[in-house]
């Protein structure tokens, strides 16, 4: 079996190749020809003696072929490399930001886009993800919240299993598969005040009850890999974090695979102030736990000397080596280390389906916020349509950041999306109004934001004068949210909102698109737009799906997984909060509360409207009460009350009333998707058992404690009904 070939190869080993199996290295030079500077020969000569693991970037099947034979028919034990890459929402078919995709609450959709990103990767060579990116964020400020399923442990843990599903599929050496990784292992998200990188000050209570669920989640699932982090968390950097890595995530829950470092993140450490020099850094991953380095030129550097000197215990590289070595067995890379470079892949890969199935997920992470007096969808009497804005027909802002191989401008636009919509009868006319971002734009590069130049003001708003109906498309570049994007004001950047009050004084008639890949700020254009649909950065597929739902091909159906805050001075702002010693009151002063501005949402988690409406029954529990052994059944009718079929999330929260530790006012415990006609009733029914009312308590450890919950159920996290169980022990 595997553990046996493992320990047979690792026996085989000397000191210098097990180190050489931790190393990771950048492909940054052409891998189709001979290495060209002297860093590149070096590193060739590396990869050819088997000091190297894996490498990073390596974007061809030549490509990755090339490297393999390097290693397969020079190195002496001829370990195969692995291939990793940034699949973050698909690979050159581009999926919605994962954010977005969230709002779809449709975890077959996150399974199958991962499925199809895992195709197109290993038809490139690519036969490892560093995704899914399942770091809560609560904070909008922070850039990387695209990334991940934003503000919710529940949710978030549905989707790290739906994605480490979607990617590995259930046998690891099946060519069509990739190996997964779940990032970043812990507290990202939790960056203070939103900037990229930073500390993370978090207490035991809501590391592990908010931060680390999604990784047990992921861990069950069999995630192969796990990268850790940047960010030092209450004093100790993530990636030198002994009793987070080696005792909860390989100790406690008996995890198998093996971690990956961020990018330098072991020789950050030095930045950090908590290494001296990178073999200093070196000692304190390794025996933290940290297995594998990637660019960090630390593991390379430091660790021979150190087991030389006594000063570190090389069983412990042979528990890293093991770790890698099971990994590279499971996705069957011994068996053939060309697997994944197969240039007949390529030939199983048909595009247009794939297009197909980006355009249904992209449609159905679409979130309509607002729709007074029913703008949408589009009446039959609309004739004239505007498409206005400096979003309208960009086709590389939907392709969103961490983009794959997606390709530059290669998006539906809203405006091609409109005009292939639009019947013949219908005018569609467009003006850009201003420009955005401006001047070159790259994933390394600091955008340049408008913010003067109004002078496309004067066309746009004569479009619009002419219009029965404006479509707007406003929101964020592509190259705002992402890594090191990071801002204090998340309004509509530059001269966007100007640009919406000049529309309005000649047509009221407005539908906001949003295209975004973080919450954004949007009290005031809310209140001026009778419609507003967040549409994220939705991928290769976006202008067509935005299409289907503002003509009713599709009825929106997205809920928010993340907060729409009315100021960023809330941030961060998550619906499960803590209720404090004094709850907010709107008659004194003396409570927990904002003196300019409302404690909650403008549009809180989980909400989001349908072209229909439903109605919620109050829930009705099968018992009042329930065991640890047994369960109870919350029933709740849910009637489509209005005229077309829709789709609703039907949700449900808990509250522990009193516990040994302070406990939010609710949080999501379960959730369904109900597809109902007009007139149609169903009854949802959810199953409450012992393990949904467990967190992690005062005594340090997940349990449930006797007593009374609320339970409450609704299509939103706000809207709720509710009634009360008790917990006998
Ligand atoms: O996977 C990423 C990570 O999320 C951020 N730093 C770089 C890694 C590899 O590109």
């Amino acid at each position: 079996d595997v553990e046996k070939k493992v320990d047979s190869v690792l026996a085989l080993m000397t000191l210098e190749e097990k180190i050489g199996q931790l190393v990771q290295y950048n492909g940054s030079w052409d891998l189709t020809g001979p290495a060209s500077n002297m860093d590149a020969r070096q590193k060739e000569e590396n990869i050819k003696n088997g000091r190297v693991g894996s490498m990073l970037n390596v974007l061809s099947v030549e490509a990755t072929n090339h490297a393999q034979k390097l290693v397969m028919e020079n190195s002496r034990l001829k370990i195969p490399m692995m291939f990793g890459y940034d699949v973050i929402h698909g690979y050159k078919t581009i999926f919605p930001v994962p954010l977005g995709e969230t709002a779809s609450w449709d975890m077959e959709a996150a399974e199958e886009s991962a499925r199809i990103a895992a195709l197109e990767s290993v038809a490139h060579g690519v036969n490892w993800t560093f995704s899914p990116m399942i770091d809560i964020s609560r904070d909008a400020r922070w850039g990387r919240i695209m990334e991940g399923s934003g503000e919710d442990p529940y949710l978030t843990s549905k989707v790290a299993v739906a994605k480490v599903n979607g990617y590995q599929g259930n046998d690891l050496a099946n060519p069509h598969t990739i190996a997964a990784t779940a990032k970043h292992f812990v507290g990202y998200g939790f960056a203070e005040a939103g900037r990229d990188y930073n500390t993370v000050h978090i207490g035991e209570n809501e590391l592990h009850n908010t931060l680390l669920p999604p990784f047990k989640a992921a861990a069950d699932a069999g995630v192969a890999t796990v990268m850790n982090a940047f960010n030092d968390i209450d004093g100790t950097p993530a990636t030198g974090h002994k009793v987070l890595q080696r005792d909860v995530l390989k100790g406690d829950w008996n995890w198998d695979g093996f971690i990956v470092s961020d990018w330098a993140s072991i020789s950050e450490m030095i930045d950090h102030g908590f290494a001296r020099d990178r073999k200093h850094a070196a000692e304190i991953a390794l025996k933290a736990g940290s297995d594998m380095d990637m660019e960090g030129g630390a593991y390379e550097v430091g660790l021979k000397e150190l087991v030389e000197e006594g000063n570190l215990d090389e069983s412990l590289i042979d528990d890293s080596v093991k770790r890698i070595l099971r990994i590279k067995f499971k996705m069957g890379l011994f068996e053939d280390p060309y697997r994944y470079s197969n240039p007949e892949t390529i030939k199983s890969i048909s595009y247009e389906d794939h297009r197909k199935v980006a355009r249904d997920i992209a449609r159905k992470s679409i979130v309509l916020l607002k729709n007074e007096n029913n703008v949408l969808p589009l009446a039959s009497t609309v004739k004239n349509i505007a498409v206005i804005g400096p979003l309208a027909d960009d086709k590389d802002t939907p392709i969103g950041n961490w983009r794959g191989q997606g390709e530059a401008n290669s998006a539906v636009s809203v405006l091609e999306g409109v005009r292939n919509a639009a019947g013949k009868d219908v005018n569609v006319t467009y003006a850009k109004g201003a420009d955005l971002g401006m001047g070159e734009r790259s994933f390394l590069m600091p955008l340049k934001i408008n913010k003067t130049d109004t002078s496309g003001f004067a066309e746009a708003v004569e479009v619009a004068r002419k219009a029965d109906l404006v479509v707007m498309a406003l929101g964020e570049d592509a190259f705002q949210s992402g890594e090191g994007r990071s801002q204090v004001n998340i309004g509509l950047a530059g001269v966007q909102q100007e640009l919406l009050k000049a529309i309005r004084e000649v047509n009221e008639n407005i539908v906001l698109v949003l295209i975004n890949g973080r919450p954004l700020e949007i009290s005031k254009a809310s209140e001026e737009v009778p419609a507003v649909l967040v549409a994220w950065q939705l991928g290769s597929e976006s202008g067509n799906a935005i299409a289907d739902v503002l003509f009713g091909n599709y009825n929106p159906s997205g809920k928010l997984p993340v907060s729409f805050p009315r100021a960023v001075g809330q941030e961060p702002l998550y619906y499960n909060q803590k209720n404090t010693g004094r709850p907010y009151s709107a008659e004194h002063v003396t409570y927990s509360a904002y003196t300019d501005e409302k404690n909650d949402a403008l549009y809180p988690f989980g909400f989001g409207l349908s072209y229909t409406t439903f109605e919620y029954g109050e829930p009705q529990l099968s018992a009042k009460e329930i065991t640890v052994s047994g369960n109870l059944e919350v029933r709740v009718n849910l009637k489509n009350t209005g005229k077309v079929k829709g789709r609703e999330v039907v949700q449900l929260y808990i509250r522990d009333l009193v516990a040994s530790t302070t406990r939010p006012v609710k949080e999501l415990k379960d959730f369904q998707l109900v597809d109902l006609e007009p007139g149609e009733s169903k009854t949802v029914t959810f199953t409450i058992e012992e393990p949904m009312l467990q967190f992690y308590s005062a005594n340090k450890k997940w349990e449930a404690e006797a007593g009374e919950f609320e339970v409450m159920t609704g299509g939103n996290s706000r809207d709720l009904k509710k009634t009360t169980f008790t917990l006998k022990k």
